[in-house]
């Protein structure tokens, strides 16, 4: 059985009633229950967190060097700030994809600079929750290529 961290940033608990306008009406469990289901019995599990902590992140990013095949992580505000996540990430060997809910290149121009994108193997944008299974299709697809 191969383990994919599912990594959540900063304000992601909130998901559902945070500005829904944006980031649409579905909860982090929601998402995390379709993730769930979306590798039953394909030989993959998810391991899904989310943390308004940055160094929670970096944690979880070392300890997916020896705990996980795979990374998809939301960093949320963390991915236009934190050059230690993404020191975290570059130590890391497996498949890397970052997702976003909303399309962070249509909104304000701090949003545009992703220091994750610098490592992530493949960028989701805009794609609301059904991201989250765009990446599982990628990063298991990425991992059976690799076998
Ligand atoms: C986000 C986009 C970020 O700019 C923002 O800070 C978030 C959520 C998204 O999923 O669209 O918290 O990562």
């Amino acid at each position: 059985m191969k383990t994919i961290f599912i990594l959540n940033g900063s304000n992601l608990n909130l998901l559902g009633t945070r500005q829904p306008e944006i980031y649409g009406t579905t909860t982090l469990a929601d998402i995390e229950t379709a993730c769930a289901d979306h590798v039953a019995g394909t030989g993959f599990t998810v391991d899904f967190r989310q943390s308004n902590a940055e160094h929670a992140l970096v944690d979880w990013v070392q300890e997916a060097r020896h705990a996980a095949a795979a990374i998809i992580i939301n960093p949320a505000a963390f991915t236009h700030s934190s050059v230690a996540l993404l020191d975290a990430l570059n130590t890391f060997e497996g498949p890397v994809v970052e997702v976003h809910l909303s399309n962070i290149h249509k909104r304000e121009a701090f949003r545009h600079h992703s220091y994750v994108s610098l490592r992530a193997d493949t960028v989701i944008a805009g794609a609301g929750h059904s991201g989250y299974l765009y990446a599982l299709l990628q990063v298991t697809a990425m991992l059976g290529a690799a076998r």
